[in-house]
């Protein structure tokens, strides 16, 4: 079987090579050897531990062969030029070889950092903004309208004492406006001090803003209320109010209906007329309903199709909310003196004069959070 030679398991007399011009191209040959293999080496590590190996090897590498072979059993006259020879080789090959392994170390950083390289010239990802709930909106709104005539927003507890819920707000245990606004009680442990409810209305806000402040007092207060009714396109068990509340010493009927006047044609607009009927709370003296001329027939009470308006039934009006001059009652409450102040309260449920003024027919919309429906109140 035919091997192939390896001239560095020979001595150089075996070579032939006596001559010392012979001896240095020999050496050429073998630089030229290994240069050949490096550059046919891929730039990785095991070709770099092939290499140096097989030439730096200290076993069995081609400069112990030559040491052994060629440097130390040569003839006195050539070790000189074999000497010089082999350090030159040595110093090539050694030289080759870090440069080789250093080439592999920036051709792996390199792509270490174009992985890791941002493209800022990519479109970036677009993410949804959100927007505030229509209810939020309406709230901001009305916000707006009283700040501009001296209101402040005071905020109160959503759990209650009825005491805070009722008692206060001149309604006793057995009073049969508690029927109206049955509720939801909390279940407490054995022994904790009792009854808590959900609050079925922002008016126990009242009472808390008068316990800690003297008159003059204009606050609205806006919230989430509770109440044991059954879901349909007007009701829901947890609904929003604005509390009104302005107590001085010397607040008529004319500055409440005034006040009113002005927040519904802020709101709905200067076309829209109000109007006030009688009606009962215990804890406003007189009490009424507010009303406003239908905005969707303009308060004639015909639908522009020529039948009744659907939305205020061929009333044109439409009832808005409750309000009233402050009873004196509630005064004894929080210690004011009835016969030195006088004042309004109103409460107006949020979600039903949205509905009035987006044109919404269910109230039930706004707690499904189907982003068809949210979208158009951007
Ligand atoms: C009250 O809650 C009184 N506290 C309002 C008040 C305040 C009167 C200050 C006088 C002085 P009423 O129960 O009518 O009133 O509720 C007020 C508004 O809440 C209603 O006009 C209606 O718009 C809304 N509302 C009542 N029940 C529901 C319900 N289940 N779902 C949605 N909205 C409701």
């Amino acid at each position: 079987m035919p091997t192939i030679e390896n001239p560095t398991e020979k001595t150089l007399a075996e070579l032939g090579l006596s001559d010392p011009e012979l001896v240095i191209r020999q050496f050429a040959l073998v630089r030229e050897q290994f240069d050949k293999e490096l550059s046919a080496k891929p730039l990785d590590e095991p070709s770099f531990t092939m290499m140096k190996n097989a030439w730096l090897g200290r076993k069995s590498g081609v400069l112990t062969s030559i040491t052994e072979n060629w440097l130390k059993r040569a003839a006195p006259v050539l070790k000189p030029v074999v000497g010089q020879s082999l350090n030159e080789l040595k110093r090539h090959v050694e030289s080759r070889l870090e440069s080789f392994q250093a080439a592999i170390e920036k051709a792996s950083a390199e792509t270490a950092a174009s992985r890791e390289k941002v493209d800022l010239s990519l479109p970036g990802v677009i993410r949804p903004i959100g927007s505030h709930h229509l209810i939020r909106q309406v709230f901001q709104e009305i916000e707006d309208i009283f700040f501009s005539i001296g209101f402040s927003v005071v905020e109160g507890p959503e759990i209650e004492t009825p005491y805070y819920n009722f008692e206060a707000l001149n309604i006793p245990e057995f009073h049969p406006v508690r029927d109206d606004m049955d509720t939801f009680y909390l279940e407490l442990p054995k022994g904790a001090p009792g009854p808590l409810l959900l609050r079925t209305h922002t008016s126990p806000v009242q009472i808390h803003t008068m316990e800690k402040r003297q008159p003059p007092v204009r606050v609205i207060v806006p919230g989430k209320v509770y109440r044991r009714d059954n879901p349909d396109a007007t009701h829901s068990f947890m609904f929003h109010q604005i509390e009104g509340l302005a107590v001085d010493s010397d607040i008529t009927f004319c500055d409440f209906t005034g006040t009113i006047d002005y927040f519904v044609k802020q709101f709905f607009g200067e076309g829209v007329k109000t109007r006030f009927r009688p009606s009962y709370f215990p804890f406003t003296e007189p009490s009424v309903e507010f009303d406003a001329s239908c905005i969707f027939c303009g308060g004639s009470g015909t639908a522009e199709t020529g039948g009744a308006c659907s939305k205020c039934k061929g009333a044109g009006w439409i009832e808005l909310f409750g309000a009233g001059m402050v009873d004196p009652a509630v005064y004894g409450f929080v210690n004011y003196d009835p016969k030195k102040v006088s004042g309004f309260a109103f409460g107006i449920g949020i979600d039903r004069l949205a509905m009035l003024k987006y044109g919404i027919d269910d109230i039930q919309v706004f707690f499904q959070n189907d982003v068809r429906f949210l979208k158009q109140f951007p």
